[in-house]
C-alpha cells in the first residue's frame, strides 16, 4: 500500500473511480506493517490473539491509507468485530448515533460497517455522497418482516393513527411512516406525537417494552430480531442461579421474559454506557457477540459472560470486504428519489427531535 502514500487526495464525488490494478494494495505482513499497526494491536490485544493479528494488520493499514486518499469514513455499528470497530472505524455507535454522525460528515464517501438499513439511512441523510456497503446481502430480519404495502394496509385498518417506524426497516417502509425511532429514543418519539394511540412497527418486543413505559396505546407488528429472539428467560435464570452476583444487561429487541431478568435494558450504546459507568465485576450482555469484545477493550476490570448470539448479517462485513469497497467503490447504495424524499422526512423528524 506504500505506493498510495504519495498520492493526492482524490476528494470530490465526481473524481472517484476504482483503483487501477497497479495501485492495488500489497497485503503482506511485513515488519513495516507490524510497526505501523502496533499501536492498534496494543488496543485490541485483550480480545484478538497474537496469532490472528498478521491476518488483520495488512488490511487495517491498507484501509486506513485508502480512507485518507479517498476522503472516506467508516461508520461502524457496535456489533462490528473488534478489528473493524477499534482499528478502522472513524465513528462507532448505535443506530441513532450513526445516523446523527452520517448527517454531519464532510467526507466524500461513507463506508457502512453495519447492515443495509443503516447504509440506506446514511444515504438518505447524504443524498449527494457515495454510500458503500461492503456486502449487499447484509440484511436484517426486522427490516425483512414488513413492506411499504403492509404499512399502507395498517393505515387503512387504523385511520388517523400515526405510524412510528423503527430504523431497522427499508427506505420503502420509512417513506410510508410519520417518524422513525431507534431503541434509544422510542419512548420519547412515541410520546412526542401527543396522541393516545400509535402504530409502532415492526418489532413486536420493542413495542411491548415501549408500551410498558408509556400510557400511549401501542399497536404492534409481529416482526422479530432473529438474534435477540433466541435468548430465553430460563437461560438467564440459570446463569443468575449459578452466579448470583452477575449483572444482566439486555437489548429491548428481546422478549418480555428475558427483559424481566435484566438489571438494565437499553440500546447498544445504552448498554455500553451502563457497563462503563457501573463497572460490574461480572456482566452478561444479552445481545450480539461482538459487543462484549468491543466493550472488554475499554472496560478491562469487567469480566464478560458470553452466552451471546451472532448476527449473520452483521458478520458479513469483514476487513477484506471493507477494503474491496474502498478499492472498487462497491456496493453503492441507491434509493429511488421519490421514496428517498419521504423516507428522509421520517428520519429527519426523529433526528430533529433530539436536538
Ligand atoms: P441499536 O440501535 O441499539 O444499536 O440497535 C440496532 C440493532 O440492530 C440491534 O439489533
Ligand atoms: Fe437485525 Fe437483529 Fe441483526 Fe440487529 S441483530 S441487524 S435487529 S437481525
Amino acid at each position: 500500500m506504500t505506493r498510495l502514500q504519495g498520492s493526492t487526495p482524490l476528494g470530490g464525488r465526481k473524481t472517484q473511480t476504482a483503483l487501477p490494478p497497479t495501485l492495488l494494495p500489497d497485503l503482506a505482513y511485513t515488519p513495516e506493517v507490524a510497526r505501523a499497526t502496533a499501536h492498534l494491536y496494543d488496543r485490541v490485544a485483550r480480545v484478538i490473539p497474537p496469532i490472528e493479528w498478521p491476518g488483520f494488520a495488512p488490511y487495517i493499514k491498507a484501509i486506513n491509507e485508502l480512507k485518507r486518499a479517498r476522503n472516506a469514513v467508516v461508520l461502524a455499528h457496535n456489533y462490528m468485530t473488534p478489528e473493524i470497530f477499534h482499528c478502522v472505524a472513524d465513528v462507532v455507535g448505535d443506530s441513532l448515533q450513526l445516523a446523527r454522525e452520517a448527517a454531519k460528515t464532510d467526507a466524500d464517501i461513507i463506508v457502512q460497517g453495519g447492515v443495509h438499513f443503516m447504509a440506506e439511512t446514511s444515504k438518505l441523510l447524504n443524498p449527494d455522497k457515495m454510500v458503500l456497503i461492503p456486502d449487499l446481502r447484509a440484511g436484517c430480519s426486522l427490516a425483512a418482516s414488513i413492506t411499504g404495502a403492509d404499512v399502507r394496509a395498517l393505515r387503512e385498518a387504523y385511520p388517523g393513527v400515526p405510524v412510528v417506524t423503527y430504523v431497522n426497516t427499508s427506505a420503502d417502509v420509512k417513506a410510508e411512516s410519520d417518524i422513525c425511532c431507534t431503541s434509544s429514543n422510542a419512548v420519547r418519539v412515541v410520546e412526542s406525537l401527543g396522541v393516545k394511540r400509535v402504530i409502532l412497527i415492526p418489532d413486536e418486543y420493542l413495542a411491548k417494552w415501549v408500551a410498558n413505559q408509556t400510557s400511549v396505546e401501542i399497536i404492534a407488528w409481529k416482526g422479530h430480531c432473529e438474534v435477540h429472539e433466541r435468548f430465553t428467560g430460563e437461560e438467564l435464570r440459570a446463569y443468575r442461579e449459578a452466579d448470583p452476583g452477575v449483572k444482566i444487561i439486555a437489548h429491548p429487541e428481546c422478549d418480555q421474559d428475558v427483559l424481566q431478568e435484566a438489571d438494565f435494558t437499553g440500546s447498544t450504546s445504552g448498554m455500553i454506557k451502563w457497563v462503563k459507568d457501573n463497572q460490574p465485576s461480572k456482566v452478561l450482555l444479552v445481545t450480539e457477540c461482538s459487543m462484549s469484545d468491543n466493550v472488554a477493550v475499554e472496560a478491562p476490570k469487567v469480566e464478560f459472560v458470553r452466552p451471546c448470539n451472532l448476527c449473520p448479517h452483521m458478520k458479513r462485513i469483514t476487513l477484506p470486504k471493507i477494503l474491496d469497497s474502498l478499492v472498487f467503490l462497491k456496493e453503492e447504495v441507491t434509493i429511488d428519489p421519490a421514496i428517498a424524499e419521504r423516507a428522509r422526512a421520517s428520519v429527519e423528524r426523529m433526528i430533529n427531535l433530539n436536538h
